[in-house]
């Protein structure tokens, strides 16, 4: 039997609701898939930065290095300046982690509505690999003459070539695993940003043609990507960016699988401790109300299991999901939606959670 430590992150807003949820799978799934899960919350977030001022205890990252994965609700609270928790909780985890991949499939799942007309789950599917720990994240820059009509502010994109190399290998090889259209596609924009994206083009051809000869390369510039992830989503197999540009795309990617409610997404590290986290964020709106969407955490903890290497589980779960959209219960993926059909977070979860142990 194998048996895997977890460490939960609930984190803020509606983030404890749908983590719970997400637990509740996995651990329907664990009992037929023998397998055991010994997880360990930790309470980082707003509420706890607001009591005691630390946002991260210095302890939390060696902590959470002795685990098998990490499994993050959402974070963001309204009474904390915007910023503080992002950088300090997630931001923090993801580069001393060193988790270099940000993993976001946009899969549209069956009895799912895409806002993209006349497209349908056999035209939405791929995946954005974003480039997780460089670019315009680190905080390269500052100002100068602060507060004077002079004033400069800077903040630079810079990549190394090992960043850049390391992520394109992850991309390849993904690719290579995926085995559908076997094409990777960098976004860029090299016909502007002429010295960064000049050297993940070069990078992205060299590595392509000397070690992913049966990999088909297509290049595609940022603004024309989005055009294309609207107007033909088919075309894409798996696309790879940097940081920035793989965060606004990976945003229009979730509308375009259906809404946030159902964005799933993995911060992998693939030699170290990866974290798995809803793409969407902690909707204060909705906390304690039971009205949430659970999917893009449940989906998260599917990209856990298949990170784990646990494919059995991994599909239980993901069919779980499917034969739940299928039964036509739900009507819609957002709070008012969810609501409206008599449906509720922990309803959905007891649902999934249902399927998963016996599907
Ligand atoms: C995301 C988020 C984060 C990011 C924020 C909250 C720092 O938007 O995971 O995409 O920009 O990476
Ligand atoms: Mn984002």
């Amino acid at each position: 039997m194998a048996g895997y430590k977890l460490a939960l992150l609930p984190g803020d807003g509606t983030g404890p609701e749908v983590l719970r949820e997400a637990v509740k799978v996995l651990e329907a799934v664990s009992k037929r898939c023998n397998i055991t899960f010994d997880t360990t919350t930790y309470d980082f977030g707003g509420d706890r930065y607001l009591a005691t001022g630390e946002v991260l205890p210095d302890t939390a990252v060696g902590e959470l290095r002795q685990y098998d994965a990490i499994l993050l609700g959402a974070i963001g609270h309204p009474e904390v300046r915007p910023g503080i928790l992002e950088k300090g909780i997630l931001l923090r985890i993801r580069f001393e982690l060193d988790q270099y991949i940000n993993l976001r499939p946009v899969k549209l799942y069956p009895n799912v509505e895409t806002p993209i007309k006349g497209k349908g789950p056999e035209d939405i599917d791929f995946v954005v690999v974003r480039e997780n720990s460089a670019g315009l994240y680190t905080g390269n820059g500052g100002f100068v003459q602060k507060d004077t009509p002079q004033e400069i502010a800077t903040q630079m994109m810079i990549y190394t070539r090992h960043q850049v190399d390391r992520c394109l290998r992850y991309a390849f090889e993904y690719t290579r695993k995926r085995n559908q259209e076997k094409t990777l596609t960098l976004c860029g924009k090299t016909n502007v940003l002429t010295y960064v994206f000049d050297l993940w083009e070069r990078a992205f051809h060299e590595m392509g043609e000397k070690e992913f000869s049966d990999i088909k390369r297509d290049y595609a510039h940022v603004d024309a990507t989005t055009m294309w992830m609207v107007k033909n989503p088919e075309w894409f197999d798996v696309i790879v960016t940097g940081n920035m540009f793989g965060d606004i795309i990976t945003d229009l990617g979730a509308m375009v699988q259906g809404g946030m409610g159902i964005a799933a997404g993995g911060n992998i590290n693939p030699e170290g401790v990866s974290m798995f986290e809803p793409i969407g964020g902690s909707a204060p709106k909705y906390t304690g109300q039971n009205v949430i969407n659970p999917l893009a955490c449940i989906f998260s903890a599917h990209m856990l299991l298949v990170h784990l290497g646990e494919i059995d589980a991994a599909d239980a779960v993901e069919r779980a999901c499917v034969a739940f959209l299928e039964s036509g219960k739900l009507k819609g993926l957002s709070a008012k939606e969810i609501k409206e059909c008599g449906l509720s977070t922990s309803g959905i979860g007891d649902a999934i959670a249902e399927y998963a142990a016996t599907i």
